[in-house]
């Protein structure tokens, strides 16, 4: 049996949605219990706090394979080490973690580059999924504003970024966790190309038929209008820390680990704005 971890969560919703059509005895791990009410049928349910060691004996009873998650929050290392430590006093023998692109290059990734780290010293059998930033985050993060203003904020200037669709991360989780030969390997999750927001804007502009503008602002102004949205300040700073890191031109790579995996193309940025066409549109 395979367990999925944040299945309420972005990555984790898609993984179990994919997984649960293959037929594959699945148990996803939800942390809060209202939002297991969305689980795809024929999935088991199980709640599970990183931060209880009792509910993650639980929810490992019966489990081979892991699907490991953890929140973009200043803990992320430190939950998924207590998860580490209780898989590996489990009968699990593999574990897929949801890493990130960029090694130690800003915030998020070196929390997740840490977190490999721990997880190589544990002696579990893993597999690393290093996902570039979301395609969907253009609906999650700048949809508010894409509708209302036509228009979404950053501090990258001019640097590209390769962003994956977290559908093709979802495919890429389901073949590791469903195939052999996937341990002890890392694989770097990107689309077909490399993008500037300027390059972003023209696309969904195309796509909805209004002009839509990326806003660039210098990083001071950018981290307070998060805070000024709402944000806790880490994540406010781990934010703008990775806003330059693009504009330094750090997540521009192209790999072909989707094709090799999947043996076909990632998704394209044209394709997700088709797509998500719905989200994009303005509020009547
Ligand atoms: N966004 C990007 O572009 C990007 C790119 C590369 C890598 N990543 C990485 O991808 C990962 C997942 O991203 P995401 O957008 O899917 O995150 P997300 O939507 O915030 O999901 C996080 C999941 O973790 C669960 N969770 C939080 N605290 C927990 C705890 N104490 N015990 C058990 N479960 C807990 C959440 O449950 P609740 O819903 O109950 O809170 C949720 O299901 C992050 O580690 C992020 O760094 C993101």
């Amino acid at each position: 049996m395979i367990l999925i971890t944040g299945a309420s969560g972005n990555v984790g919703k898609e993984v179990l949605k994919q997984i649960a059509r293959t037929g594959a005895q699945v148990r996803a791990a939800y942390q809060t219990v209202s939002k297991a009410a969305a689980a795809p049928s024929g999935v088991e349910i199980v709640t599970m706090d990183y931060n209880e060691p009792a509910s993650l004996q639980t929810a490992l009873k019966g489990i081979e394979r892991v699907f490991l998650v953890g929140p973009p929050t200043p803990n992320l290392t430190s939950l998924e080490r207590k998860a580490i430590d209780e898989i590996k006093q489990s009968g699990a023998r593999h574990v897929v973690k949801l890493s990130a692109m960029g090694g130690r290059g800003a915030t998020y990734p070196r929390q997740h580059a840490d977190s490999e780290d721990y997880i190589k010293s544990s002696g579990v059998a893993y597999t690393f999924l290093r996902p570039n930033g979301f395609m969907q985050n253009f609906v999650t993060y700048n949809g508010a504003t894409i509708n209302s203003q036509n228009a979404f904020y950053g501090s990258q200037g001019d640097g590209k970024v390769s962003h994956i669709d977290i559908r093709d991360i979802g495919a890429a989780a389901v073949k590791t966790l469903t195939e052999d030969d996937h341990e002890g390997k890392a694989y770097t999750l990107t689309g077909t190309e490399a993008l500037s927001n300027d390059r972003v804007a023209e696309i969904l502009s195309d796509d909805t038929g209004r002009e839509i503008k990326y806003v660039d602002l210098p990083p001071e102004q950018f981290k307070q209008a998060l805070v000024d949205a709402g944000l806790p300040e880490w994540s406010a700073d781990a934010l703008n820390d990775l806003q330059q890191f693009y504009r330094r031109g750090g997540a521009s790579a192209v790999t072909d680990d989707i094709q090799k995996l999947l043996r076909r193309k990632p998704i394209s940025f044209e394709q997700f704005s088709r797509d998500y066409a719905q989200a994009f549109q303005r509020a009547a």
